[in-house]
């Protein structure tokens, strides 16, 4: 009989690292109410979707995703299929209607509702619940870790975001912004390091403008990283995202006098243009953000600096472009996640601009913009030729069992033959050799 069987659920995740956090929540809410975690797609009796709507792409993946799932509910009807997170709120109705195969909707803020909705969703009635709320920040739960290596962990210490950029769905997905407890945060980073880990990423939108009033103490983002990274010297801290017009002079004099909070930062600047800045609504001007890159560049020299860069934005000319390829060549960037605008319904582009960029110039402006950051990447990593990085050991390598492979603070991979360290220890490591994506060394 179906009561007494334990229900296994398999989450599959989709996007950015939040909703692979967000995953965790889930996991934790569902075992402490009796589910069971499945790794196994064909063995589970439910079937969570974790969705991402930043770009058109990652919601084109899902839908295929839900078209395949069909064919397994067809030879399982008993199967029930759920779906979360970014896409939830956007398309509940249409998913519903359209697709004609979920049972389930849950948006970023429903979580702690799923075990209620599964059971309504198995007496048959469809169960929808995407409210977002300006408090949730699932404080309490401690995650369950997925896909875990035992050694890195995720932490969110903030959610939603209210920057409106004009070309972002995330406010409209994931709502207000709201910080997380920071003595929640601080047992959770405590937890993961006697469970072993070595490693945490303090997540959120734009964690600079993280900020808990408790009392008459305020504690700002420079003073989170502060106190966690006391916990123990072994524990290195790492965070994203950065909104460069919150980055303060305060945070990267924190990140300069603590050895193990990463020297890496992830500092998306989208354009090179002013005007296209504008119409962004990002608050700041190439000027400014490039002031803060030299900033870091002195007070941090070993720091390696990420960005994100959206090309083909409505009404970006050929000049605005070429002051991208600029500004990239100028900040010198250590690494960037590179896209093609795309529209997303509900946001202040979508209502006001012309998606005018045609698609072959978008293409090519991003190949272009691809290949400089190849010869950027590929720089930044001959430098590193020589150098001795400390090194923490994550695994062995999948392209050979006998070397380890692991990251420096910079958080470049570097691999290396096997030491008598193991997984979650420290090594020094000296770089040898470097090809595009990876350094590879020896232990000194
Ligand atoms: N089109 C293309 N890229 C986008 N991003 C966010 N919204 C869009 C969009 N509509 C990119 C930004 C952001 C990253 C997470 O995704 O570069 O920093
Ligand atoms: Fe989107 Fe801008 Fe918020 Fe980032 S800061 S999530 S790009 S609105």
């Amino acid at each position: 009989m179906k009561e007494n069987k334990i229900r296994k659920f398999h989450i599959e995740t989709y996007g950015c690292q939040m909703n692979f956090s967000d995953s965790e929540i889930v996991a934790s809410i569902l075992t402490s109410q009796g589910f069971e975690a499945s790794d196994e797609l064909l063995n589970a009796d439910i079937i969570l979707l974790n969705t991402c709507s930043i770009r058109e792409h990652a919601e084109d993946r899902v839908r295929k995703r839900l078209h395949y799932f069909r064919s397994l509910k067809k030879k399982n009807p008993g199967l029930t299929i759920g779906l979360l997170g970014c896409m939830a709120e956007r398309t509940k109705t249409a998913l519903m209607e359209e697709e004609q195969l979920l049972d389930l909707i849950a948006g970023p803020d429903s979580y702690r509702h799923l075990p209620a909705l599964l059971a309504q969703a198995e007496s048959g009635q469809k169960a929808i619940d995407t409210i977002l709320s300006s408090d949730e920040t699932y404080a309490d739960i401690s995650p369950v870790r997925l896909e875990t290596n035992g050694v890195s962990a995720f932490i969110s210490i903030m959610r939603g975001c209210e920057n409106f950029c004009s070309y972002c769905v995330v406010p409209y997905a994931r709502g207000q912004e709201r910080s997380r407890d920071p003595q929640s945060v601080i047992r959770e980073a405590k937890d993961i390091f006697l469970q072993g880990y070595r490693e945490v990423t303090l997540l959120g939108q734009n964690v600079n403008s993280y900020q808990w009033k408790d009392g008459g103490e305020t504690v700002n983002f420079p003073l989170l990283l502060e106190k966690i990274a006391a916990l123990d010297i072994r524990l290195r801290v790492r965070f994203a995202t950065s909104h460069p017009k919150d980055l303060s002079a305060e945070l990267i004099g924190t990140i300069a006098s603590h050895p193990n909070i990463c020297k890496a930062i992830h500092l998306p600047v989208q354009s090179g243009s002013n005007t296209v800045l504008d119409k962004m609504n990002r608050k700041y001007t190439r000027e400014e953000y490039l002031e803060k890159i030299k900033a870091i560049r002195s007070q941090i020299p070993d720091c390696t600096i990420s960005t994100d860069i959206i090309t083909g934005f409505c009404d970006e000319t050929e000049e605005d472009h070429r002051q991208t390829l600029e500004l990239m060549k100028e900040a010198a960037f250590d690494y960037a996640f590179m896209f093609k605008y795309s529209e997303r319904p509900q946001t202040i582009a979508a209502d006001q601009y012309d998606d005018n960029v045609p698609a072959d110039i978008k293409e090519r402006r991003l190949r272009e913009i691809i290949e400089l950051q190849q010869e950027l990447s590929s720089s930044s990593n001959h430098r590193d030729l020589g150098e001795t990085f400390e090194v923490l050991i994550e695994g062995i390598s999948k392209r050979s069992n006998t070397q380890y492979f692991g990251r420096n603070s910079q958080n470049k991979v570097l691999v290396f033959p096997v030491t008598v360290q193991n997984r979650g220890e420290y090594v020094n490591v000296k770089v040898k050799r470097v090809t595009s994506a990876t350094l590879i060394g020896d232990a000194v």
